[in-house]
């Protein structure tokens, strides 16, 4: 059965749908023909990511950390698929500056898998992160190491566990959450480990936007968190929703599926793929080791996609840089004077 006829007409409920990768995927879901309800209390999601398809979708703006279960019962009631993507979460700056509001997400989550199985909801697949892996295992700049799934298994609660902050540490649990209502009660679907995605959307709290919106303002010093070196599997966001659908079709036992290219790029060199897309370069870098910086080295293993889903990534980086920076330039104004505090808070 082709994709298209699977998602014919069905019913799909995207928590967080407002964000931006929820926006992208609301985008390809309608695309191929699903009847699309949105639940987003645009925290960080803004309904502008959802202006060029508000007349087909139906947003409700609700917050699922305090919502009632009859309340949820009445959105979740008639779906057939549940993508849930809500949570409190940004860049690097923001989760490791905001370790409390993260745990919201405990609430959140609980709610969702709750109300899936009050509702008879065939299948939910759970935005899940490669913060879920422990960091002892991404620690050596230059590796070649990629962090496979069984790394992290909470199929298997006596083993080691470990992973990246409360944020890494509460999609960890919302996992085995979700295995526990698998295994009591036949919830189905399953978590996708998504990578360090970047695309049309983001917002500056994540280091690519960051980066565009610093060589955009022509920074100079340009500033870069740590020393630059630390390396980045960054997946463009197409990519990244193309196996968020291929999981929600292929698999249903909470196996967890990591969605990344499996390649590593340093934030310098990022930065100068950036800086060359846009024809200018700063004098002179200037490292601000005080500065959060996350993993040293991060990139997903994606074997496991591709047997089980058919999955590869199409998107070069410059390929993605390329397409980033030009929606950037054409909905953003140009900077003349930086401002910091957009790199840490969702409004400022
Ligand atoms: N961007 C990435 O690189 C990345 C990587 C790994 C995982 N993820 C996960 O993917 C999902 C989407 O992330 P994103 O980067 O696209 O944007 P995001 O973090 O802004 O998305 C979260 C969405 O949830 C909404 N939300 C927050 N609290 C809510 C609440 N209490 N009730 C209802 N809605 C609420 C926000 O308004 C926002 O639209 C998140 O679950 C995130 O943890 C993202």
């Amino acid at each position: 059965m082709s994709s298209d006829i699977k998602w014919k007409d069905i019913n799909v409920l995207v928590t967080g749908g407002a964000s931006f990768i929820g926006s992208h995927l609301v985008d390809r879901l309608l695309e191929l023909g699903s009847h699309i309800t949105v639940v987003d209390n645009l925290s960080s999601g803004k309904l502008a990511n959802l202006s060029a398809c508000l007349d087909r979708i139906k947003f409700i703006n609700a917050d699922l950390e305090y919502i009632t279960r009859a309340e949820l019962k009445k959105i979740f009631g008639d779906q057939n698929k549940v993508f849930h993507l809500a949570a409190v979460h940004g860049g690097r700056g923001f989760i490791a500056t905001h370790p409390a509001d993260v745990c919201s997400n405990f609430a959140i989550d609980h709610h969702v898998f709750e109300a899936c199985l009050d509702t008879n909801v065939e299948k939910v697949i759970f935005a899940s992160t490669a913060c879920v892996y422990p960091t002892r295992l991404q620690e050596e700049i230059g590796s070649d190491y990629k962090l496979k799934e069984e790394d992290s298994n909470p199929f298997n609660a006596d083993g080691f566990l470990s992973a990246d902050i409360e944020y890494g540490w509460e999609k960890l649990m919302a996992e085995m959450q979700m295995i526990s209502f698998m295994k009591q009660y036949g919830l189905k679907g399953c978590p996708v480990r998504f990578v360090t995605a970047y695309g049309p959307r983001e917002n500056e709290t994540h280091a690519i936007i960051a980066l565009i919106y610093k060589a955009l303002c022509k920074m100079d010093p340009f500033e870069i968190w740590g020393d630059g070196q630390q390396e980045r599997d960054f997946t463009y966001v197409k990519d990244i929703v193309e196996g968020t659908i291929k999981s929600a079709e292929n698999i249903s036992d909470c196996t967890p599926i990591n969605l990344g290219t499996g390649r590593k790029y340093s934030i310098i060199d990022v930065v100068k793929v950036i800086c060359g897309i846009l024809n200018w370069k700063p004098s002179k870098f200037k490292f601000d080791t005080s500065k959060p910086v996350g993993a040293l080295s991060r990139a997903l293993d994606p074997t496991r996609a591709k047997k089980l889903l058919g999955w590869e990534p199409q998107f070069d980086l410059e390929r993605g840089l390329r397409i980033t920076i030009d929606w950037y330039t054409k909905t953003h104004a140009i900077y003349t004077k930086f401002n910091d505090k957009i790199l840490l808070e969702h409004h400022t």
